[in-house]
Parts: structure tokens; C-alpha cells; sequence
């Protein structure tokens, strides 16, 4: 059983996918943890994101059992991860670890941009979850605020505009909904009946 769900930034889709995850005992993937697991080790090292080969050396040797997401979560790390992920090598590299991933017994739900059409074209359910830009800013604003970070509305909706056009524009696995994907609008739902219709859409394609 593989569930792929795709979505920009701050749609709900990596909380939507912890809990369909747990409520399906299935493993969870949160693939954008290894794009920014990569761009954290560069950062580290003081190295220029464009630099592909180090890029595919720390990419070979990623340990994805061990990717720390309270210290690859912060917004500098993001946003090095979006322009790495333009990379087609390292991109090649990650797809191949996340299909591994994927492809092991009971089977697992992957999140990110390009699973329903790149990483798991097969999968069994796919789901494309979206909210308007603004929601999106609006809940990411909280969540920081909520986390003691600084943070400005206005500056967060243009980053995430931002981010959208680069990671829908690339040419490299852009993000797009897969044609058999279903679409979930979150912006005028909670996370609650976010997941219910979430829990639907993958009991009934079960089912089929
Ligand atoms: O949720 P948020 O966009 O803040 O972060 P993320 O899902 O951790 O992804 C960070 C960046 O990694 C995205 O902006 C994408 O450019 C890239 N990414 C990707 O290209 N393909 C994926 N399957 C997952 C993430």
C-alpha cells in the first residue's frame, strides 16, 4: 500500500501524511527531509549549493533513519533545499533512496512535490493537497510565531510565493497534481476534517 501526497508549502500535506500514516500503520516518508538534509550538510561545510558532486557525495550517504527534522526545519535550510532541488543528479540520487523507501513491506506514505508523478507513479492513492497562498501564509505565520520565531505575514507570503514559482517552474520535476490524483482544498478546512476527507478518499480507493 503506497499513498503519495504532493502540495506546496504549508498545505497540510506533511501533517496530513504523519496521521494518515499512523492511522494506516504504514512507515512515513517526509521526502522534502532529504532535500533539506542535503542543503543543511552544504550549508554546514560552507560550500556553494550549485556544487552537484559534494551534493551527490552527502546524497549517497544519506542515512534516512536519521534526519533530524526540529534542526532541518528552519526557514534558511528551506530555502537552500528549493534550490538544490533543481539539481537533476541529485534529484536522481534521492528519487532512487525514496523509492526504496516506498517500496518496502507493509508500504508507506511518501510527501512532497513530485511523489504521485515521479516517485511513485504507481502508487495506490494519490492526493494533491493545496490551500490558497494566503491561508498557506497565514497558518506558517502562526506556526512560527507559535514557535517563538519572528515572523511578518507579508514577508512570509512573498517567500512562499517565491518558492511556488520555483519549485512549479523548474524543469526538473516540477510540481504538478498527477492526473489520477485527487485534489484536496484545505484552505477553508481545519486539519481535522482535512485528515477525515483525507481517510475517506484512501478507504475507498482501498476498497477498489
Ligand atoms: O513544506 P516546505 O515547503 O516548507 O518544505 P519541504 O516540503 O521540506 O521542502 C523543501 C523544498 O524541497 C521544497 O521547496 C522543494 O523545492 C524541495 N522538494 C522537492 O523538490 N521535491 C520533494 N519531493 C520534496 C521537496
Amino acid at each position: 500500500m503506497i499513498i503519495a501526497i504532493d502540495g506546496p508549502a504549508a498545505s497540510g500535506k506533511g501533517t496530513l501524511a504523519r496521521r494518515l500514516a499512523e492511522h494506516f500503520e504504514l512507515r512515513h516518508l517526509d521526502t522534502g527531509l532529504t532535500y533539506r538534509a542535503v542543503a543543511a550538510a552544504l550549508l554546514a561545510k560552507g560550500l556553494p549549493l550549485g556544487d552537484e558532486d559534494v551534493a551527490l557525495e552527502i546524497a549517497r550517504n544519506l542515512d534516512l533513519a536519521h534526519m533530524d527534522k526540529s534542526i532541518l526545519s528552519s526557514h534558511e535550510i528551506g530555502e537552500a533545499a528549493s534550490r538544490i532541488a533543481v539539481l537533476g543528479g541529485l534529484r536522481e540520487e534521492l528519487v532512487a533512496l525514496q523509492k526504496s523507501f516506498a517500496n518496502t513491506p507493509p508500504g508507506a506514505v511518501l510527501d512532497g512535490r513530485d511523489i504521485g508523478t515521479v516517485v511513485c507513479p504507481d502508487a495506490d492513492v494519490k492526493l494533491f493537497v493545496t490551500a490558497s497562498v494566503e491561508a498557506r501564509a497565514r497558518r506558517r505565520t502562526d506556526e512560527m510565531l507559535s514557535k517563538g520565531q519572528e515572523a511578518e505575514f507579508s514577508s512570509v507570503l512573498d517567500d512562499l510565493k517565491r518558492r511556488d514559482a520555483r519549485d512549479s517552474e523548474r524543469t526538473v520535476a516540477p510540481m504538478r497534481q498527477a492526473e489520477d490524483a485527487h485534489l484536496l482544498d484545505t484552505t477553508e478546512m481545519d486539519i481535522e476534517s482535512a485528515f477525515k476527507t483525507a481517510v475517506d478518499i484512501v478507504s475507498r480507493a482501498r476498497l477498489s
